[in-house]
C-alpha cells in the first residue's frame, strides 16, 4: 500500500485530496497517512511473527500523540529517550511495561519518574549512568531493570551524524567492557539486569550491518545469560532505512528477519525492535505553497511558505527529499525549491529538476513523517506547522499551528528597578 498516490491527476492522502487539505488547514501542513503507519508495523510484525517480537515505536521520529496512539492500538512499545517523550508515550496509550527508555544524559529526575512508573527497562549507556540510576532506584525505594548497550563497532554506512554503532561515537559502551558493566550492574542495590541492546544508527539500507552486528554481540549474549538468569530481552535497535529515492526500497523487514532469526531463535531471548523512520517516515508529506518564483541571476528560486524550521533535514544532513506537484504535471524547471527563513541553508532541493510550477500552486516534500515536525523550531519567529491525520476519506487535525500568542506564551519582560 502507499499513503499518497494520484487520483484524477491531483495527489491524495489516501482518499483525501491535497488540494482539499490546503484549503481546509492551510499550509505548510503536515499531513499523515494512518493506513500506511499501519502497513509498515504490519510489515515488520509479520516478518518477525515466530518469535513474536515487542515492536517498540521510537517516538523521537515523530511524537504526535495520534500517531503514537495508531501505534498502541496495534500492539507496540515505545522507544523513549527524554522524560517528555515518556510522558508523551503513557498519555498517547503505551502501557509502561511496553516502554524502554535510552539516551546518553538521563537526568535524576527523569530516572526516578521512569522507575515510579515502572517501565520495561532502562537502556543503559555508561557505567557513571548504572550508578544514578542505583541512586534513584534506592533513594524513591524501587527497582530499575536495565538493558546495557552495547557499541558493536559496525559501520552503518550512513551520514556521519546519524551513525551510532561505531567505537567512535558517544552511544553504549565497548563489546570488551560489556562484562565489566554488567558486573557492576549485578553488584548495584535497586538494580536488576533484564537485557542487552544495541543500535547501530540509521538510516541503514543493506541487512549486512545488523548480521555483523548481531554476529558480535551473540557470544557476549550467550556468556551474560549463563551469568545473569534474569537476562530476557535482547534489543536489536532501529534504524531501518526507508525508500526516500524513486531508485531506492525499504529494507525489508522480511529479508532482515530471514537473515537474523536463525541466531535469535537460537538465542532465546524475547527480541526488542526499535524503528522510528521505517514507521513513520514514507507516512508523511509537508504541504507547501509557493509563494513566489524569482529569477537569480544564476538561477530560479522557487520560495515556498515552509522552511527549514519546518523540516530541517536537507539543511542538517544534505538529506533529500522528493518533490511531487500536487497538480500532476510533467513540465519540469530546474532550479532550488527554498523557504522564507534567513539562512542559504534554507533549501528543500538545490540545483534539481522540480515541477513546473507557479506561484499559488502547491508542492509535496515527501518522506516528511520521521523527523520532519518534531526537529521543527520556531527560528525567525514561525509558528510551527498544523499536523493532520487521514484514515480513507476522513482527515483529521491532529496539531493545530502555532499562533503568534504561542510564540511568546511563558515570556516575560522584567520590571527592573
Ligand atoms: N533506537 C535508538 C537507540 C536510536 O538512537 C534511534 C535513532 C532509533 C532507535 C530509531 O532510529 P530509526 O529507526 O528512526 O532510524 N534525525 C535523524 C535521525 C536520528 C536518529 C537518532 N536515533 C534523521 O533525520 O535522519
Amino acid at each position: 500500500m502507499e499513503g499518497f498516490t494520484y487520483r484524477g491527476g491531483t495527489l491524495h492522502a489516501e482518499e483525501v485530496s491535497a488540494v482539499e487539505l490546503a484549503e481546509r488547514y492551510g499550509t505548510p501542513l503536515y499531513v499523515y497517512s494512518r493506513g500506511y503507519l499501519r502497513h509498515q508495523f504490519r510489515r515488520i510484525r509479520e516478518a518477525f511473527a515466530e518469535i513474536d517480537p515487542l515492536i517498540c515505536f521510537a517516538v523521537k521520529a515523530n511524537t504526535s500523540a495520534a500517531v503514537i496512539h495508531t501505534f498502541a492500538a496495534e500492539g507496540a512499545g515505545a522507544d523513549v529517550v527524554s522524560g517528555g517523550e515518556l510522558y508523551r508515550a503513557r498519555r498517547a496509550g503505551i502501557p509502561a511495561n511496553r516502554i524502554v527508555f535510552a539516551g546518553v544524559g538521563k537526568t535524576a529526575e527523569e530516572i526516578e519518574y521512569a522507575i515510579q512508573e515502572e517501565i520495561l527497562g532502562f537502556t543503559v549507556e555508561s557505567e557513571a549512568e548504572l550508578h544514578r540510576i542505583s541512586e534513584c532506584a534506592t533513594r524513591i525505594g524501587g527497582t530499575a531493570r536495565v538493558d546495557i548497550r552495547v557499541n558493536p563497532d559496525v559501520d552503518p554506512k550512513t551520514h556521519k551524524y546519524t551513525s551510532t554503532g561505531k567505537k567512535e561515537n558517544k552511544f553504549g559502551v565497548d563489546l570488551e567492557r560489556a562484562v565489566k558493566a554488567y558486573e557492576l550492574a549485578a553488584r548495584l542495590p535497586g538494580v536488576e539486569i533484564v537485557g542487552l541492546h544495541m543500535h547501530i544508527g540509521s538510516p541503514v539500507m543493506s541487512i549486512d550491518p545488523y548480521v555483523e552486528a548481531l554476529e558480535r554481540v551473540a557470544p557476549v549474549v550467550r556468556e551474560l545469560k549463563a551469568a545473569y538468569p534474569t537476562l530476557r530481552h535482547l534489543d536489536i535497535g532501529g534504524g531501518l532505512g526507508i525508500r526516500y529515492r524513486d531508485e531506492q526500497e525499504d529494507l525489508d523487514p522480511a529479508r532482515l528477519a530471514e537473515a537474523l532469526l536463525p541466531t535469535l531463535r537460537d538465542l532465546g531471548l524475547k527480541v526488542l525492535l526499535e524503528p522510528g523512520r521505517f514507521l513513520t517516515g514514507n507516512a508523511g508529506i509537508l504541504l507547501t505553497r509557493v509563494q513566489y518564483l524569482k529569477e537569480g541571476p544564476e538561477k530560479t528560486f522557487v520560495i515556498m511558505d515552509a522552511a527549514m524550521n519546518d523540516l530541517i533535514r536537507p539543511a542538517l544532513y544534505e538529506a533529500y527529499h522528493k518533490i511531487l506537484p500536487v497538480r500532476e504535471t510533467s513540465d519540469t524547471l530546474t532550479g532550488d525549491l527554498v523557504g522564507p527563513v534567513c539562512e542559504s541553508g534554507d533549501f528543500f532541493a538545490q540545483n534539481r529538476e522540480l515541477p513546473a510550477v507557479q506561484a499559488g500552486e502547491l508542492l509535496a516534500v515527501m518522506s516528511a513523517g520521521a523527523y520532519g515536525y518534531v526537529m521543527a523550531s520556531n527560528y525567525n519567529s514561525r509558528g510551527r506547522p498544523a499536523e493532520v491525520m487521514v484514515s480513507g476519506g476522513t482527515a483529521k487535525l491532529v496539531q493545530r499551528r502555532e499562533t503568534w500568542d504561542n510564540l511568546v506564551a511563558g515570556e516575560t519582560i522584567p520590571a527592573w528597578e
